[in-house]
């Protein structure tokens, strides 16, 4: 996170992309690095070397990616960049197990360098399944591809998942650290790419405002809910097995979560925020058995309606199991042990499926005494909202009451409105950008660190221990289209609470 001069990355660099006729590459890093071309954000000597197990020649690749493109960029698209971006990209054929492949790719390697003159400088980025993440990593070390000489880096970026639970996230760390060392290790949460996520560290601690508010003191509870429209699409293999408390919450929820709780950290250096981020996390009260069947809910999407459109069952999917019981919906209430936020609820919802695509973090102010007002039903007079929108329409905003004019005292809820695109204007961005950009400069601040993913990991273990002994057909339907199962609701109903429906 680039919080001073905008820290270009002149270093020259070539960035290798395994798994590079996947849809991660075509989808966002390709568009996200010509963007950053599009913005003067590369060196001017870099290179891409894509390598994956389907046979392509480097014209095949070219051609493919100028194809691709086209369908994946959000605004139009500048010929002449893209001209001078595809001559610096190359293929190489090669299965990930093979060791012969990386020999190829070394030998390759090292005449794109030449041709370049991108140093010795390499990013790995694996955009692979992640059975593989140790596999190259470990061929990569075998070939002294990530050994770092005086004056040039070796970094390489790991997608999620990252691990399936706490012992295989650490089994993986692990086997990186016999290869890597932790300061080489880029592991993706894209979350923390996104513009306003961002702007929650910039928003609390750069203000001097909200800081003195942000505690038990004046907050009555948190709400983050992450709600997508979509279903679990082509991806039922993966997600079958993994289900929305380990897709979502594991990483993106608590990373939000951590950004909203984290004290604040004594300079923006990346060790500096990731410790007071493991901090809060390591803080999240532990679940005990019994607290994770009245505190956590799950749900799945039965047959509905989305925006109108008529929409299969989740077990009708394709590679989904027709019995399974994977979640496709999760909502929890976390408490976290320490004197700023002792006994203040955070409750998180996630899933699939959901009325729309919508991110937001609402924090509801605890209500003003109302003595003043005996005479006014209390649903009218409104607790302070702040909400935080992640997407779409990034902004926040505030809600206070206001008097309604006229003769009479009456009190009615009004907005104060900040929208990011009405103020900055709207930049095509993948959310990949300022991630590969971090990384080419080597700045982890917005990466996980190993203990980052073990908290995380340590916080729904004891969660994904009760679901493994819960007799099978125990999870609760939801209609596609609804806000989630009823049991949801009882969540925050047993508190006097409930959900907001989001703008
Ligand atoms: C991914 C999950 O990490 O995040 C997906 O694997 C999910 O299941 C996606 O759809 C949501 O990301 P975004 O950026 O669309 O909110």
């Amino acid at each position: 996170m680039h919080t001073h001069d905008g820290g270009e990355a002149h270093d020259p660099s070539t960035i290798v992309v395994f798994g590079a006729d996947g849809d991660l590459t075509k989808r966002k890093l390709i568009p996200a690095l010509y963007h950053l071309m599009v913005g003067h954000h590369l060196p001017e000597q870099f290179a891409i070397v894509g390598m994956a197990i389907t046979p392509m020649s480097t014209e095949d690749f070219r051609a493919k990616l100028s194809k691709d493109i086209t369908e994946h960029l959000a605004g139009p698209m500048d010929r002449a960049v893209w001209e001078s971006f595809i001559q610096r990209v190359y293929y190489v054929t090669g299965d990930f197990l093979d060791p012969l492949a990386y020999r190829r790719l070394q030998e390759f390697l090292e005449e794109v360098s030449n041709r370049h003159q991108t140093g010795g400088n390499y990013l790995f980025y694996l955009a692979t399944a992640s059975q593989f993440f140790s596999e190259i990593v470990r061929q990569l070390g075998m070939r002294g591809l990530t050994a770092q000489r005086e004056g040039t880096w070796r970094r390489v970026i790991i997608e999620k998942p990252f691990g399936s639970d706490l012992a295989s996230a650490r089994a993986l760390n692990y086997e990186l650290s016999r290869v890597l060392q932790e300061n080489q290790i880029y592991r993706i949460d894209h979350y923390l790419g996104k513009e306003t996520v961002q702007n929650i560290l910039v928003f609390r601690f750069s203000n001097g405002i909200f800081e003195p508010v942000w505690n038990r003191r004046y907050i009555d509870h948190v709400q983050v809910t992450v709600a997508e429209s979509l279903g679990v699409e082509h991806r039922g293999r993966y997600y079958d097995a993994a289900g929305a408390l380990r897709d979502m919450v594991a990483n993106h929820l608590l990373q939000l979560v951590a950004l909203i709780a984290m004290e604040p950290p004594n300079s923006f250096d990346a060790n500096a925020v990731r410790d007071e981020k493991v901090k809060v996390t390591r803080g999240i009260l532990p679940f005990h058995p019994v607290e994770v069947l009245r505190a956590v809910v799950a749900g799945q999407y039965a047959e509905g309606k989305v925006a109108g459109k008529p929409v299969p069952a989740y077990r009708a999917e394709p590679y989904v199991a027709p019995d399974s019981d994977t979640e496709t919906f999760v909502a929890m209430k976390l408490l976290i042990d320490s004197w700023r936020w002792a006994d203040v609820p955070f409750y998180l919802r996630t899933g699939k499926r959901l009325p729309r695509r919508v991110t937001e973090i609402a924090i509801q102010f605890k209500r003003a005494p109302f003595m003043l007002f005996r005479q006014t039903a209390t649903e009218q007079l409104a607790p302070n909202l702040l909400i935080i929108r992640i997407q779409p329409d990034e902004g926040i905003s505030l809600r206070f009451d206001a008097k309604i004019p006229g003769p009479a005292v009456r009190v009615g809820k009004v907005d104060m409105e900040f929208q990011y695109a009405k103020y900055f204007g709207n930049e095509p961005s993948t959310g990949y950008e300022t991630l590969l950009h971090d990384c080419l400069v080597g700045d982890a601040t917005l990466f996980q660190r190993a203990d980052n993913v073990e908290a995380g990991w340590g916080v729904v273990e004891p969660i994904l221990e009760v679901w493994k002994g819960l007799p099978p057909k125990g999870v609760p339907l939801y209609q596609a289209g609804s806000w989630g199962p009823a049991e949801a609701d009882d969540l925050l109903a047993r508190e006097g609470r409930h959900w907001r429906i989001p703008d």
